[in-house]
């Protein structure tokens, strides 16, 4: 069977969604859960783009052993420059560097003739080819390029020592037929093409991108280029999760090996969800809510006679155990707890996990049952708080149909603590208004949202919200059985972030 590379671009490709920034710890956890999933290579950022991308990608680089780290950089020495030095520290370590090829993106883009942008791109390999182990050379518009070209393209930059060459159908224009085209055509008249790995990068926008490299890799594409729950620029890039159940479930007609532990993609989507701030629609394949739930009675009643009348893959092979598990109770102590978080694929340090186990007595302590959404919930809490700038410390509301809603909070930064109040048109405004005060900032805020977690009166609730200010957006998730404390956490948590990327564009 022959191998296919997997290179996840959630960090890099995945993060330039807008609202989707996550932070350097952040980051750091995302590239754990993609490497205990099995994924090749790891692109962890676009170092030159902003100190906090140099940052994630160096902290990255240095302490993730196993995967190949790899970096993105355009055509110019300055960025691999800052490309190499970010992943200095890495076991493994690729440079991906790129120019674009189409004939709209060389004269309004780049302002450049196809001689120049061949000289470019082979000297772009050529000077990364000592620094890193490997090298990556993408065409930009490839699915729009002249093929005679992108072929000429690729023949030089192999030459000059690039080993994966990527195919990105950058505005999701592409339909299958082409994508295989594409790929044929170079593996048929590129000369040297034995000397290097054929990799496939898809856009989402007519809603293809899986397909198309599907299409890529029956046609002779060996890597493919994806992130989770297909978050991305614009409509986004080629869903992982849907590509490896394709190529899972459909193995008699498609007979290629990842190195995927599939079970673990349930945890990961959610991970990226939460961190991200990208929500997972009910209907999406393999990971949305409805993903494996039969409505309609003839279809219950077909799974219940034999599964695979309606089934084609199992909830389990996808490590999504229901939402219904009984997890522990207030007694369970946190040698059993441990074992729980590590059975749910997380894999805390010390600290994160005492301060996940006591936010789970207090939610044992108001909550009859905690299942394993809960729990996963307050994981994915801890590890989006890491070393937050702000954290909130008291919050205590007065609120009713004839009183004007006002808050009182506490907020500790290091040594200082900021007490303020504030009225509001609502509590929720209030508690908002208040923590402004405390920081010192102001925000827009341009999405709230609440949902339970698991069913029943004593539900546990999550607050997500989207903020913005000066051009940048960040969003924020809390949680807990009181909406108030989860709402006044997420926006704590967005304010964090929003400084944090202030603070790193400057
Ligand atoms: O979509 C694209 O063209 C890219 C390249 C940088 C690979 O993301
Ligand atoms: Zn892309």
């Amino acid at each position: 069977m022959d191998h296919i590379f997997i290179f996840d671009t959630t960090l890099r490709d995945g993060e330039q969604a807008p609202g989707a920034s996550m932070t350097a710890e952040q980051k750091y956890e995302v590239a754990l859960q993609l490497s205990r999933l099995g994924i090749d290579i790891i692109e962890a950022g676009f170092p030159i783009s902003s100190p906090l991308q140099f940052k994630a990608c160096e902290h990255i680089a240095k302490n993730l052993k196993g995967p190949v780290i790899a970096a993105l950089a355009r055509a110019i020495e300055k960025d691999i420059d800052i490309a190499t030095e970010a992943l200095s520290s890495a076991e493994n370590s690729r440079i991906h560097t790129f120019i674009a090829t189409s004939p709209i993106h060389m004269k309004y883009k780049l302002k450049k003739n196809p001689d120049e942008v061949i000289e470019m791109a082979v000297k772009a390999v050529k000077y990364a080819r000592n620094k890193v182990q490997q090298v990556e050379f993408s065409a930009e518009d490839a699915s729009r390029s002249d093929l005679d070209f992108l072929c000429k393209v690729f023949e030089k930059v192999i030459d000059a020592g690039a080993t994966i060459i990527n195919v990105p159908d950058t505005v999701g224009y592409a339909i299958p037929a082409e994508i295989g085209n594409i790929i044929s055509t170079i593996r048929n008249n590129v000369s040297n093409i034995d000397k290097a790995i054929i990799s496939v990068h898809c856009h989402n926008d007519l809603g293809l991108a899986v397909a198309n490299t599907l299409a890529a890799i029956e046609n002779g594409a060996r890597q493919a280029e994806v992130t989770i729950n297909g978050i991305g620029e614009r409509a986004g890039n080629a869903a992982f999760e849907e590509l490896i159940m394709a190529l899972d479930v459909r193995k008699d007609r498609m007979p290629y090996k990842t190195n995927i532990n599939t079970t673990q993609i349930y945890n990961t989507s959610r991970l990226i969800s939460n961190l991200s701030g990208f929500e997972i629609p009910k209907n999406k394949p393999i990971v949305g809510e409805n993903a494996f739930a039969h409505e309609s009675g003839i279809h219950q009643d077909g799974v219940l006679k034999h599964r695979e009348t309606y089934e084609i893959m199992t909830p389990a092979s996808v490590g999504k155990g229901g939402g219904t598990n009984l997890v522990l109770g207030r007694h369970s102590g946190l040698h059993g707890f441990k074992s729980r978080v590590t059975e749910l694929g997380f894999n805390l340090s010390e600290e994160e996990n005492k301060n996940v186990y006591k936010k789970f007595l207090y939610i044992a302590d108001r909550k009859k049952e905690v299942y394993d959404e809960d729990l996963m919930t307050l994981i994915i809490d801890e590890l989006g708080m890491s070393n937050p700038t702000y954290k909130l410390e008291y919050f205590n509301i007065i609120s009713g149909n004839k009183a004007v809603p006002t808050a009182t909070i506490k907020i500790r930064h290091n040594d200082e603590v900021f007490e303020e109040a504030a009225t509001g048109d609502g509590p929720v405004d209030a508690i908002f208004k208040a923590i402004e005060r405390a920081i010192g900032t102001t925000a827009k805020l341009e999405e709230y949202k609440v949902q339970a977690v698991t069913p029943g009166k004593h539900a546990m609730g999550e607050v997500k919200v989207l903020i913005t200010s000066n051009g940048n957006s960040a969003t924020g998730r809390g949680s807990s059985t009181d909406i108030l404390e989860a709402s006044a956490n997420a926006y704590v948590n967005a304010l964090n972030k929003l400084l944090l990327l202030k603070g790193s564009n400057q």
